[in-house]
């Protein structure tokens, strides 16, 4: 495959895995768009738990998220440092990373509504291909023909504890036991969710990045993308 021709590269993987942070520095080094497919679904649950549908102790119903939907848009503003979401032109980037954000995600993400309205959003961002996404159903559900699929995990623990070290810079107050406690019951939800459930796509490549540094992880995708497009 010549390198001049613009490929999709679906990162899919378990919550805290890295993927983000690869995903983003390949689509920055070969400049291609990426997409934070997670962010997304976090959008949607800020707007929910701003419009009392949701929260630590209520499940959300389904009939009433699909009933926001509508009204909600969901882009990517580019900065110096990054991207920011913006939920209907309102940067929320730092709400949707908060620990109450994720513990109502997953169960957002599990009603069928919001999968089909973002699957569909992200199918149009990845029209003119040149697009890395990340998530947990880009390479299986969203782009089953990507040119281009990891799979990426790491142990729960060690999961955890780069998410508290994320968090508590920022300032957060957590304790490593309730980020743990969130990414598990997160991976039991993602994985046993009957519409796209998190899995592995026959044609993904895996990658355990428990003990691999963010710099060999980097180098471990470029390697795999230059195999992929310069054969
Ligand atoms: O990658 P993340 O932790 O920001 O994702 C937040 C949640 O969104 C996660 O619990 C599962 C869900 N998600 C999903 O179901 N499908 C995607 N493509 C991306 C995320």
């Amino acid at each position: 495959m010549n390198s001049d021709k613009k490929i999709i590269i679906a990162i899919d993987g378990y919550s805290s895995s890295g993927k983000s942070t690869m995903a983003r520095h390949l689509a920055k080094t070969i400049g291609y768009r990426y997409i934070d497919s997670g962010a997304m679904y976090r959008a949607v649950t800020l707007a929910a738990m701003r419009a009392g549908l949701v929260s630590r102790d209520m499940a959300p119903s389904s009939e009433a998220i699909a009933a926001i939907l509508p009204g909600l848009s969901i882009d990517f503003e580019v900065v110096a440092d990054g991207q920011n979401t913006m939920l209907n032109g309102e940067n929320v980037e730092k709400d949707i990373r908060s620990l109450e954000v994720s513990s109502c995600v997953s169960p957002v993400a599990a009603i069928p509504e919001v999968r089909h309205a973002l699957v569909d959003m992200q199918r149009l961002m990845g029209e003119s291909k040149g697009i890395v996404m990340d998530g947990r159903d880009i390479g299986t559900v969203v782009f089953p023909a990507a040119e281009m699929k990891v799979f990426c995990d790491a142990s729960a623990e060690k999961r955890a504890s780069r998410r508290y070290k994320e968090l508590t810079e920022k300032g957060a107050q957590v304790t490593y036991n309730e980020v743990l406690e969130n990414v598990r019951s997160r991976d039991y939800i993602d994985e046993n969710r009957d519409e796209s459930p998190l899995r592995c796509a026959q044609d993904a490549v895996r990658l355990d990045n428990s003990e691999m540094t963010i710099d060999e992880q980097n180098e471990w995708l470029m390697n795999l993308y230059n195999r992929i497009v310069n054969g």
